[in-house]
């Protein structure tokens, strides 16, 4: 997906080539024949620079299958990436993700040195909503919980009670309700998650018109289209428009998305979802033909090998979050883990 123009120093050689024989073989149907020799030498170069820095790569599964598959230490949804962070004990973590992820985990593991490799890789969801707009909700609605999803800044997750991800928002949303015996719930910033959690449960949500600019674009007539035309199963993350999810087989985040394939195994299926999740999940099912009704997060493909490397090269783009901020921000968060942790997947 990404045009890597291999530079001096960094280019293709027929040993590099049958060190990689088997990454090759993996990566060799989900990218353009012409990419794999460009990729490599910043694959190799990658590798090598993590393991003399001490350095773990965490990577989203939104990110482009060279990344995920060729460099990444730890993949997975946005609740796997923040487990994964509280539980690191490396120098320094490298978020391949957008800006939140980063910020996420250098609050969960303050200890570390976390670095982005593009510090404009942004979210509209984290964007549509500021800490004044936190307050203000608050003191519309006195005695209701705030939960916000991770898709947020930290100083939006300091003025939060606790924290979600699409994987666990249903649970986290009960627990707080529960824990203040509010029958009223401020769920933030995302209107369509709030939809998806909303059919979940009892609870009455305040919710934010917040929205991801990727998810927001599919249509239900889309949807119809992939199931009529190619006779595909139909799986859609949470963040897509109510009339998408009533027509999906299956709603849930990145890593439910991955689960329900192992357990239903469908001969087709079509992710509504970002593109890069249908690449990287076809090489671990490569009996389901994956029909792509997708499109690209601008964010997430600000990442790249090169700036990758140059992260790396230059322990470059520290993510920082103030102290105040992130010890209240770790509160909400860590309610999160202590009621919505999963297994490792
Ligand atoms: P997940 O929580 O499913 O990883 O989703 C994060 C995200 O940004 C989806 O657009
Ligand atoms: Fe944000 Fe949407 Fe991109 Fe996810 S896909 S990072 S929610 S803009």
């Amino acid at each position: 997906m990404h045009h890597t123009a291999a530079r001096p120093g960094l280019s293709w050689h027929p040993e590099l080539e049958a060190r990689y024989a088997e990454l090759g073989a993996k990566l060799e149907p989900l990218l353009p024949c012409l990419e794999w020799p460009l990729h490599l030498p910043w694959i190799d170069a990658i590798r090598t620079l993590k393991r003399e820095r001490g350095a773990v790569i965490m990577a989203h599964s939104y990110q482009s299958p060279e990344i995920f598959h060729g460099v990444a230490d730890v993949t997975g949804d946005s609740l796997a990436l923040a487990q994964a962070a509280a539980d690191c004990d490396a120098d320094i973590i490298v978020l391949c993700g957008v800006h939140f992820m980063a910020e996420t985990a250098k609050i969960l593991a303050p200890g570390r040195t976390v670095l982005i490799p593009d510090l404009e890789a942004g979210c509209s969801l984290a964007s549509s909503i500021t800490a004044a707009d936190v307050r203000e909700l608050r003191r519309l609605h006195p005695g209701a919980p705030v939960v916000s999803y991770v898709n947020t800044t930290a100083e939006v997750k300091a003025e939060s009670d606790a924290c979600c991800t699409s994987a666990n928002a249903v649970q986290v949303v009960e627990a707080m309700a529960a824990e203040s015996g509010s029958e009223r719930v401020i769920f933030l910033p995302d209107r369509f998650l709030g939809h998806h959690v909303a059919q979940h449960t009892a609870i009455e949500l305040v919710l934010w018109d917040g929205r991801c600019e990727v998810h927001e674009q599919f249509t239900a007539q889309q949807a119809r289209h992939a199931r009529e035309r190619f006779d595909a199963r139909l799986v859609a993350h949470p963040e897509c428009p109510p009339e998408v999810q009533a027509e999906a087989d299956f709603v849930g985040s990145t890593t439910a998305m991955g689960a329900w394939l192992e357990k239903e195994q469908p001969q087709r299926v079509a992710l509504i979802t970002e593109c890069s999740m249908a690449d990287n999940l076809r090489a671990r099912f490569p009996k389901v033909e994956f029909i792509k009704p997708c499109n690209l997060c601008p964010h997430m493909q600000r990442i790249t090998l090169p700036n990758i490397h140059a992260c790396l090269q230059h322990l470059q783009h520290e993510v920082v979050v103030p102290d105040d901020v992130a010890r209240r921000a770790r509160h909400a968060l860590e309610r999160m883990l202590a009621v919505g942790r999963r297994d490792r997947v």
